[in-house]
């Protein structure tokens, strides 16, 4: 099984994760958890070019190639792997990410990227996604203003469109994507996992 967690910038993704994994590991349930971009050694690479704010230059289409190149690694690396051990894995971002962030915030072709997306991903696709929704003020009241990453850099109005991209994604995908409140408090929004994975 595939759980991934998504959300803007400062959603309290983290936290809910590192609930998650404390669970299972109470439970003694397989797992691995992996970040995106990131998790292997290339993906690692890879993250470094994206996240670099001195990559200025970058244009939209690379930025697009390069989430997907990562994310290509991580499944062939760990993720189709860990699945065929019966593992479950945790995904910190997925597809999602690119279609909110690169789609609807780059305004980047979407069917483009599902396509380009469906190539790296090889049918691989999360049981349940955990959208951690929370206001774009919010956000940037999270995000300590020092040393922000070229992604955090891009301002309100890029915020604004990518948090719209995952509302709207969340309804087209209804029954994957679950849409949780994170101004809520964190054993609350946790609750509210557990039970839509059925483990409270
Ligand atoms: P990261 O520091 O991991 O952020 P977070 O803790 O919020 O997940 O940086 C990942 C950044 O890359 C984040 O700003 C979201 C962005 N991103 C995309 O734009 N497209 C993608 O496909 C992915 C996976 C991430």
């Amino acid at each position: 099984m595939l759980i991934s967690f998504e959300g803007i910038d400062g959603c309290g993704k983290t936290t809910q994760i590192n609930l998650l994994k404390e669970k299972f590991d109470f439970q003694e349930i397989k797992y691995i958890s992996i970040r995106e971009p990131g998790s292997t050694p290339i993906s690692e690479q890879i993250r470094d070019i994206l996240l670099n704010p001195r990559n200025t230059e970058i244009a939209s289409e690379t930025e697009s190639l390069l989430f997907a190149s990562a994310r290509a690694q991580i499944i062939n690396e760990i993720i189709i792997p860990a699945l065929n051990e019966d593992k479950i894995v945790i995904c910190d971002r997925f597809i999602d990410s690119t279609i909110a962030y690169q789609g609807y915030g780059r305004g980047m072709d979407i069917k483009k990227l599902e396509n380009i997306n469906l190539f790296a991903i090889q049918k691989v696709i999360p049981q349940f996604t955990f959208y951690l929704d929370i206001s774009v003020e919010e956000s940037q009241l999270r995000l300590s203003q020092n040393g922000l990453d070229r992604m955090e850099s891009s301002g309100y109005k890029f915020f604004n469109k990518v948090r719209n991209g995952y509302l709207q994604i969340a309804k087209s995908n209804n029954k994957r994507v679950h849409v949780i409140n994170g101004l809520k408090s964190r054993e609350d929004i946790f609750s509210s996992i557990l039970s839509i994975l059925e483990l409270d």
